[in-house]
């Protein structure tokens, strides 16, 4: 497989700096090494660059640096786009709010190829604020809802070319839902996993469930790993911890069985935040398991394809 890394360092979208050093350390841990050790062709596209940001307006007073969130939006969805279609695009945050560009990039690319996209978002948080409802003003809450073509982006945020079917998502990890998301996504449709889910029926019973959809459908699947999906006693580097998260070995299983399946098509890492790890464990822990997306196994298993 052809591996092609973008680095998008954005802090803007979180409560907290840090997250721009992101790509520097997920590097630093030896991601491409990682890679390429799994046989696989690893092109560092290097770094993306926003335009300046042009002064916008908006009721919501709580939003924090919109401007600048929107012309990055605008050029990770370009970057996205250009990198996909062939190959692993690996997209390295940066916060959350990558994802607005990164989903609608990857999406518009699967509309061309006439495969539905379908979103698998690994989080405590489903991120399913629209410009109006989130209170905290922070824009990494709000880029699934954008993505899937949740009103009230027009105006501000680019216009999709493809929104994703809030139908072919599924949040998974979920453990912090404010009252307005937790509305959204029921009237939305989207799947929702959450941590009592996980606890009672398992990793394994509930992906095989999605991935199995995604396969019927001749789908594309676009994976969304926040840190915030793994308990921060393993993963300490994120600004926004929530107790009760998914295990070292639980997230290893689901990134394992997401290669099996051979369904993944380009995967964001994001809200790292260097500045609050522990000598780096947090980055090597991203870079292993993306290393198991990417076919790194404990013992050999046949591999299904589809
Ligand atoms: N729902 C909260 C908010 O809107 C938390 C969002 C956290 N998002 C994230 N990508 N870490 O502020
Ligand atoms: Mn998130
Ligand atoms: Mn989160
Ligand atoms: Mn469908």
């Amino acid at each position: 497989m052809h591996c092609k890394i973008l680095g998008i360092p954005v802090q803007d979208g979180a409560g907290r700096m840090g997250c721009e050093m992101g790509p520097s350390a997920l590097r630093t841990a030896g991601l491409v090494a990682a890679l390429t050790d799994l046989g696989h062709e690893v092109s560092d596209l290097g770094t993306v660059t926003p335009a300046p940001p042009q002064p916008l307006i908006h009721d919501n007073t709580a939003l924090r640096a919109l401007p600048e969130i929107v012309a990055w939006t605008t050029a990770i969805a370009e970057a996205a786009y250009m990198a996909s279609g062939e190959g692993m695009p690996i997209f390295l945050g940066g916060d959350h709010s990558i994802s607005a560009g990164s989903v609608s990039g990857v999406a518009r690319r699967a509309a061309e190829m006439g495969r539905p996209l379908f979103v698998l978002w690994l989080d405590a948080h489903p991120d399913f604020h629209t410009l109006e409802t989130t209170a905290s003003g922070n824009l990494h809450g709000v880029s699934l809802a954008y993505a899937c073509g949740q009103k009230g982006f027009e105006g501000y945020f680019p216009k999709l070319a493809a929104p994703v079917d809030p139908r072919h998502v599924c949040t998974f990890g979920l453990r912090s839902v404010d009252p307005a998301e937790r509305q959204a996504l029921a009237a939305a449709g989207v799947t929702v996993h959450d941590m009592r889910a996980i606890d009672e029926h398992g990793v394994a019973s509930l992906l095989r469930t999605f991935l199995e959809r995604v396969a019927a459908a001749n789908g594309l699947l676009h994976v969304s790993l926040d840190v915030d999906f793994l308990d921060p006693s393993f993963a300490p580097a994120v600004g926004t911890t929530v107790p009760g998260g998914a295990t070292f070995r639980e997230a290893h299983l689901a990134m394992e069985m997401l290669h099996d399946s051979g369904l993944v098509s380009s995967l964001d890492v994001v809200e790292l935040n260097p500045f609050l790890d522990e000598r780096g464990r947090t980055a090597t822990l991203l870079v292993d398991l993306t290393a198991s997306l990417m076919g790194r196994r404990i013992m050999d298993r046949p591999t299904r394809s589809h």
